[in-house]
């Protein structure tokens, strides 16, 4: 098992979540994607398209395009509304993992088709790394790759599967992270194939 052998600060939780209470999220991100539709991101200068497409949930949210890079904001880049709130499934699970850390203030969806990736990057954009990144996989799973706090520096592969968990926190709350392929047809929750992240941060 990978869990004995995660670098200090990196948890995982295996099927954290039950198959009911994944096909739960999934009803919520359908409702909330309804609201705030998916965008697809562009990186900062070059203006390229990511691969994954992404919205997000709380008083701020994550973005990114050409002109003002990434950043948080409260209000979705597209339709110019605030993003729908938090669900007591997500700050239940953030009140049991995160360590006493007050409340999520942003929860990033990223949907992955099968071919969608997400290169090795930090999680810097937030005012303050006192609180832990908290993770949620749903779908076909992903080989996630998690190095230390140095780009170019060693990695290890983990699969995250369907309604698995993955914090970081403490020495590891800068530990650069990835995805570096999906699995097609590992999960039945999706039903046209294709993994979701859950991302729960303070920004703050
Ligand atoms: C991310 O780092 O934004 C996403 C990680 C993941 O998809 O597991
Ligand atoms: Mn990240």
């Amino acid at each position: 098992m990978t869990a004995f052998s995660l670098p200090e600060g990196v948890r995982h939780w295996p099927q954290y979540f039950s198959p009911a209470q994944q096909q739960d999220l999934l009803d919520m991100i359908r409702t909330a994607v309804t609201h705030a539709p998916l965008f697809t991101p562009t990186m900062p200068r070059t203006g390229k398209e990511m691969s994954v497409r992404m919205t997000n949930l709380g008083s701020q949210g994550w973005v990114t395009d050409k002109q003002r890079g990434y950043r948080y904001q409260p209000t979705h880049p597209v339709t110019g509304k605030p993003w729908p709130p938090i669900p007591q499934i997500l700050q239940d699970l953030w009140r049991e993992v995160a360590n006493g850390v007050a409340e999520p203030q942003a929860c990033l969806i990223n949907f992955y088709t099968d071919d969608a990736k997400m290169g090795m990057h930090q999680d810097r954009d937030e005012q303050s790394f006192d609180a832990p990144v908290v993770s949620v996989s749903l779908g076909n799973s992903c080989l996630f790759r998690l190095g230390g706090t140095k780009r170019g520096g060693k990695t290890q592969s983990i699969r995250l599967d369907s309604g698995d968990v993955i914090l970081f926190g403490g020495p590891a709350r800068l530990a650069y992270h990835g995805v570096d392929r999906i699995y097609p047809n590992t999960s039945q929750l999706l039903k046209n194939g294709g993994r979701i992240n859950l991302t729960l941060r303070r920004v703050d």
